[in-house]
C-alpha cells in the first residue's frame, strides 16, 4: 500500500488489456504520474492480481464505480484492497448508506473512496444535473470520502464542485487529451489531479506524453 501524494499532478488511466503492455507502459511513465487508474477493461482482461503488480510501481486506482447496495459495496471494497489497491471510485447516486459503507471499508483498510460527482463524457450532464452532482459532492464531503471525480471537459463544473467541498477533499478529473480536456484549464480549475488515458498509453512514446503533461501542470505553479 501505498499514499498518493500530489507531484507530478497526472494519473494514467490503464485501459489497456494485457498485462505485458499495462507493466511496460506503467514503468515507462512512472516518474511522471502520481498513480495508475485501472478499471473493468485492463482488470477483466487480467485479472485483479494486477493491482499487487502495477502497487509495486505506482499507487493504484481502482475505477469500478461501485453503486450497489451497503452489504455488496463493503464485499466489492473488501477485494479491491486486499488485492493491493490503494483507493476505490464509488458512485454517489445510491445513497448515504453505501456510500457510508464504502467509506467505512476503507477506513478499516487505511484506504481512500472516490465519489463520482459528474462524469466526462458528452452525456454525463444528462442525469448528474448542477443540482445532482453538488448534491453527490456535498454528500461525499459528509460520508468522510478522500475526494471526488469531476469532469475536466467541463471545468467550470470542477470550480463549482471545488467551492462545494472546499478544500478537505481532493478533486480527481478525467476527460484530458482524447475527450478535448485541457490538464491546465483544469487544474486552474481547482482539480488536484487531471486523469489521462489515451492521450498516454495510445502514444508512440507514451512517457514523452505523459512529460509533456506533466509540465504543462508545472508551469502553473
Ligand atoms: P481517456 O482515454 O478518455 O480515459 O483519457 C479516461 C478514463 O477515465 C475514466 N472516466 C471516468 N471515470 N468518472 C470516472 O469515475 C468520469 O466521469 C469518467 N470519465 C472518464 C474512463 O473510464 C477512462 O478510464
Amino acid at each position: 500500500m501505498s499514499e498518493i501524494h500530489r507531484k507530478t499532478g497526472v494519473i494514467l488511466a490503464l485501459d489497456v488489456t494485457k498485462k505485458e503492455e499495462a507493466l511496460l507502459i506503467s514503468k515507462e511513465v512512472a516518474g511522471f504520474v502520481d498513480a495508475i487508474k485501472i478499471g473493468y477493461p485492463l482488470v477483466l482482461g487480467t485479472g485483479l492480481s494486477i493491482a499487487k503488480d502495477l502497487s509495486k510501481i505506482a499507487p493504484v486506482i481502482a475505477d469500478f464505480k461501485v453503486a450497489d447496495i451497503p452489504n455488496t459495496d463493503r464485499l466489492i471494497c473488501e477485494h479491491v484492497f486486499s488485492a493491493g489497491c490503494d483507493a476505490v471510485i464509488v458512485q454517489g447516486f445510491t445513497g448515504s448508506d453505501s456510500l457510508m459503507e464504502c467509506v467505512k471499508t476503507a477506513n478499516e483498510f487505511q484506504r481512500k473512496v472516490f465519489v463520482v460527482a459528474e462524469m466526462s463524457h458528452p452525456g454525463g450532464d444528462y442525469f448528474f444535473t448542477d443540482a445532482v452532482s453538488k448534491e453527490i459532492a456535498a454528500l461525499a464531503k459528509k460520508a468522510g470520502a478522500f475526494g471526488i471525480v469531476a469532469p475536466a471537459t467541463r471545468p467550470e463544473r470542477v470550480k463549482e464542485l471545488r467551492a462545494v467541498i472546499g478544500k478537505d477533499l481532493k478533486i480527481i478529473s478525467p476527460g484530458v487529451g482524447a475527450q478535448g480536456g485541457s490538464a491546465a484549464d483544469t487544474i486552474k480549475a481547482g482539480a488536484d489531479w487531471v486523469i489521462v488515458g489515451r492521450s498516454i498509453y495510445g502514444a508512440k512514446d507514451p512517457k514523452a506524453e505523459a512529460e509533456k503533461i506533466k509540465k504543462e501542470i508545472e508551469k502553473l505553479i
